[in-house]
């Protein structure tokens, strides 16, 4: 008796079969994951990822001097550092929950903003006006400072 059910084939497999050879199918293994298959020392960071993030900045640096007074914002590598109006520094995701667009502090509301939507955060990282409903809040990460030194863990 003849049948037309038909097994699952493994995606090895698949690719074996249309005739690819060993390089290129670790090229195609690897074009999905590129960093997976990069172990370069030149390989950027990692993004931080809540729960390992452990980093001090040296406020008297240039690329931090728009944190020393209130109203300042700077970035270091995915996180957005700001002076907010009461003088505390916040730190998030300098990330956009909406399309990944990089958000920046507004002063004069004391909120986050991204530009390419319009959506709004407060500075806990809380959505205030989604450009889509559903739209996540901004990671946000614990602040200390110790002197010149300002400490970012979460
Ligand atoms: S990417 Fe930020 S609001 Fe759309």
């Amino acid at each position: 008796m003849e049948t037309n059910q038909q097994q699952p084939i493994k995606r090895g497999e698949f690719l074996r079969s249309l005739g690819l050879s060993s390089a290129a199918l670790m090229a195609f293994y690897c074009m999905g994951t590129l960093t997976s298959c990069s172990k370069g020392s030149d390989d950027p960071e990692p993004e931080p990822t809540p729960g390992n993030l452990d980093v001090t900045l040296d406020l008297t640096q240039p690329d931090f001097k728009a944190l020393q007074t209130p109203g300042g914002y700077a970035y270091h590598e995915d996180i957005l550092i700001a002076r907010v109006k009461n003088g505390n520094y916040v730190a998030l995701s300098k990330v956009c929950t909406h399309q990944s667009s990089t958000v920046f502090y507004r002063p004069a509301t004391d909120d986050i903003f991204c530009a390419t939507h319009g959506s709004e955060y407060t500075t806990a990282g809380v959505v205030k006006v989604p450009a889509e409903s559903g739209q996540k809040n901004l990671t946000q990460y614990k602040t200390s400072v110790s002197g010149n030194n300002l400490r970012i863990t979460g």
